[in-house]
């Protein structure tokens, strides 16, 4: 074996997954933010988290309002989730400028992206300082899940977003 960054251990993990972080914002809308960094974390309570770097726009409105849907998005969403990775909500509404069809849960405030696998509804119980991210820890409210979609992965590291078997 050889000695090599974290980074670049993400190449040789691949597929990593990938995920949509619906967020809302003050005046209502939806931000979306790409994030491979997420895992559960516990069955009883439920619990997922995920890192976000400190200056996303994301985790500032998690932080905010406690409330976020973690969503793996299907293939039609393969575009979409690259734009969302590489812009900041705290200058567009990425829905629009990237046209993202928007969906309604029940009782929920966040929409979620058309064409997602899973959405996890969720609330944050704490955030922790783990250097240049925000862990956020957060208590699953409702998971809900559409089987007619198949689920996006990230490729070479994460520069590459495609389905697992057609990478
Ligand atoms: C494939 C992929 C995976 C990403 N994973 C993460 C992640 O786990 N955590 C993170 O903070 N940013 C991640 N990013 C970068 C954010 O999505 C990016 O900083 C985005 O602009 C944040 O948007 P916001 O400012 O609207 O929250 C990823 C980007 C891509 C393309």
């Amino acid at each position: 074996m050889r000695s090599l960054s974290l980074p670049d251990a993400t190449k040789h993990t691949s597929p990593n997954p990938v995920s949509l972080i619906c967020s809302l914002t003050p005046d209502g809308r939806t931000n979306l933010a790409t994030v491979s960094w997420w895992t559960c974390l516990s069955l009883e309570p439920e619990t997922i988290g995920f890192a976000m770097m400190k200056p996303s726009h994301t985790g500032e409105l998690v932080r905010g309002t406690r409330q976020a849907v973690l969503t793996i998005p299907g293939v039609p969403l393969a575009r979409a989730v690259m734009q969302c990775g590489s812009t900041t909500g705290r200058t567009q509404d990425k829905a629009t400028t990237v046209d993202i069809a928007l969906m309604e849960l029940p009782d929920c405030a966040i929409r979620i992206p058309a064409h997602s696998v899973v959405a996890i509804q969720c609330r944050l119980r704490e955030h922790i300082d783990v250097g240049d991210h925000y862990f956020h820890i957060c208590d699953v409210e409702r998971v809900l899940a559409d089987a007619d979609e198949a689920p996006l992965f990230a490729w070479m590291g994460y520069a590459r977003i495609a389905p697992a078997r057609q990478a």
